[in-house]
């Protein structure tokens, strides 16, 4: 379990760590799921260097990035596009939640961060709380029984995928070797 979030995250971007990259497979499974952005808005939870959150711009979402670690805010900052998009510092899990410059969004996205969230079932309490009517929350994660030994922290076990994928009108998963992509409709 993570004691101090933002320094554990900071620690790691700042030491030069950085994540497996957005695919052109996950793109692909993300957009047949929302369609063009059309200026809709969009919310990156975990944003980190940025690369989905520019993607949702690219795509047309009027997109906000959020993320508790401030070397990758920098980062993001500085990546293409990033001029478009609006990043956040704050934790989605504070007891106040951090300040967005909207209140609900077409598409949430959460790619590679839902293994780490500490209170699950209040963390998709304020998801759903920022969904539009008809929304989508997007959701890529390793499976806990997919990834290699030693990493399996950075994975979700069988219960964690029922708790994220109950209460949705709509589920659709899609496997991208350990990855899971979730399609969730409120
Ligand atoms: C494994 S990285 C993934 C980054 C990015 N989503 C990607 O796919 O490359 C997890 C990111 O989520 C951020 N993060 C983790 N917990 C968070 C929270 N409670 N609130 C905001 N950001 C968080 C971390 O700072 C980090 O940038």
């Amino acid at each position: 379990m993570i004691d101090n979030l933002t320094a554990y995250w900071e620690d790691l971007w700042a030491g030069g760590r950085r994540y497996r990259q957005l695919t052109d497979s996950e793109t692909a499974a993300l957009g047949r799921h929302t369609g063009p952005g059309e200026g809709r808005s969009a919310l990156d939870i975990g944003s980190g260097d940025g690369a989905l959150a520019r993607h949702l711009a690219d795509r047309g979402f009027k997109t906000t990035g959020l993320d508790c670690a401030p070397s990758a805010l920098a980062l993001a900052s500085t990546g293409p596009s990033s001029n478009v998009v609006t990043f956040c510092h704050g934790d989605i899990e504070s007891p106040q939640p951090p300040p967005l410059p909207e209140s609900a969004f077409a598409v949430v996205t959460a790619r590679l961060v839902y293994a780490f969230v500490k209170d699950k079932p209040a963390f998709l309490s304020r998801v759903r709380g920022l969904l539009v009517p008809g929304g989508l929350f997007w959701v890529v994660t390793p499976m806990a029984a997919c990834v290699p030994a030693g990493q399996v922290s950075n994975g979700i076990t069988t219960a964690e995928e029922e708790l994220l994928t109950s209460g949705w009108s709509a589920v659709r998963a899609t496997d991208m070797d350990y990855l899971r992509c979730f399609a969730l409709r409120p």
